[in-house]
């Protein structure tokens, strides 16, 4: 069998994200449109999912999942409350109470998403929660409180927002003393990777980066997954 695309293997949503790019770039979208195109797609995608997990974009058995998502339960070193940001079923809010429970941890988690009818399907799911699942743009939410831990992926935002959402979900979301967690998506290995990793770069913004952790992809050798932090 051929061998999957790396971009694919790494997001399947990737050629979606490099037209959007490219529109925005060439001016016929604006960031309100870039963001338009991706919940057109995603919402429809995630809402015809028949479990949680395909609910949010991820294809796998719970195994799989709990290898590719547990990464950010482990990047809590203490009890606190946790932010999804991009939480579309709510499933990893609840995973990671789980996980992070596993080591002892104490967790209370929250979520915000941009698409209103996911945000609808985590509260519907999640009712004992759905007082903290927002509707919102990450890049310009404002948070009715701090938390002690945020995670977020960074292509939620258009790729020349990226510094500006690191900067903004530090300042105005995150706890002081607490940390902003970015990823886990699967990267390329660093022996094969041309061109700088996800935190090489966000460090080249002039952020700080406090710790990192990976962990083999569950099926292929190409990649890892990978989560690293910012302390605020
Ligand atoms: C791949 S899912 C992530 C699900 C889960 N948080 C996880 O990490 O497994 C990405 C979610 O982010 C949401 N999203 C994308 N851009 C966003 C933005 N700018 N602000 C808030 N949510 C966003 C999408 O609607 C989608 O539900």
């Amino acid at each position: 069998m051929a061998e999957e695309p790396i971009e694919r293997a790494k997001n399947r949503g990737y050629k979606l994200l490099a037209d959007a790019e490219a529109a925005l770039e060439a001016g016929q979208i604006d960031e309100a449109g870039w963001h338009q195109r991706g919940m057109a797609v995603i919402t429809r995608a995630y809402l015809a999912g028949d479990n949680p997990r395909s609910q949010s974009g991820h294809s796998g058995d719970e195994a799989y999942w709990r290898q590719a998502r547990s990464l950010v339960a482990e990047a809590m070193d203490r009890d606190g409350a946790f932010l999804d940001v991009g939480c579309a079923s709510g499933h990893l809010m609840e995973c990671v109470q789980q996980w992070a429970g596993e080591q002892g941890r104490r967790v209370e988690p929250y979520g915000l998403d941009i698409a209103p009818e996911l945000a609808a399907l985590a509260r519907s799911r999640l009712p004992q929660w759905a007082e903290r699942i927002w509707v919102g743009n990450a890049i310009d939410w404002v948070p009715p409180q701090r938390f002690d831990f945020v995670r977020t992926g960074l292509e939620y935002v258009p790729r020349r927002r990226q510094p500006d959402l690191v900067r903004r979900l530090l300042q105005e979301v995150v706890a002081p003393g607490g940390r902003l967690i970015i990823g886990s998506g699967s990267e390329e290995k660093d022996q094969t990777r041309i061109g700088p990793s996800l935190e090489e770069e966000v460090f080249s913004w002039g952020f700080g980066i406090g710790g990192s952790l990976r962990r083999p992809h569950y099926h292929d050798a190409r990649l890892e997954y990978r989560v690293f932090w910012i302390e605020a």
